[in-house]
């Protein structure tokens, strides 16, 4: 069956945490999933999609909205669903949103050491842009 879009629903955080442990095992003590899904339905719950097939969730993509620019982050899609079109649907869905919150432009970072998904986002419609990308961590 294809996977379907819908918005995340706070049922899913276990699923959700499951799959970003797979998906980014390296990612720094900040990114610690449970954390970072409490602060996204703190905050913003709205941006925050999920793929399924039946009760199973085998993507994820969270997104943001300050007024000015849209970004989206932590795009995941499980091992064994890759190459479906699952990110592609997720990240549509999370344009289209954003187009209608009035987004008029939305951004993304991939760190240096996964240049290798920069091909997916060009395949969905994103392009390079020339610019230093610089981030101040709060706190340690
Ligand atoms: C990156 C990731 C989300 C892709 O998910 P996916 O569901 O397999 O992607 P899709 O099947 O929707 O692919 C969409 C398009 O991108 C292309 N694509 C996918 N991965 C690609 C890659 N590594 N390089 C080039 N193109 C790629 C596909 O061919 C497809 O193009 P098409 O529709 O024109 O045929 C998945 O591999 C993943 O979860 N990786 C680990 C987490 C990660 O690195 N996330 C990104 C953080 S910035």
């Amino acid at each position: 069956m294809p996977a379907r879009v819908r918005r995340f629903a706070p049922r899913d955080t276990d699923a959700v945490v499951a799959l970003w442990e797979e998906c980014f095992p390296d990612d720094p003590a900040r990114n610690e999933p449970r954390g970072v899904i409490e602060r996204k339905l703190a905050r913003d719950p709205d941006l925050f999609w999920v793929a399924t097939d039946g009760d199973a969730v085998v993507g994820a993509l969270l997104g943001g909205y300050d007024g000015y620019r849209g970004w989206l982050y932590h795009l995941a899609v499980t091992a064994e669903r890759r190459g479906e079109g699952i990110a592609r649907r997720l990240v549509e869905r999370a344009v289209l949103e954003l187009e209608t919150l009035g987004c008029v432009k939305v951004n993304l970072q991939v760190r240096r050491s996964n240049s290798m998904v920069v091909g997916l986002y060009e395949a969905v419609g994103f392009e390079e842009f020339d610019a230093f990308n610089l981030g101040r961590v709060i706190g340690s």
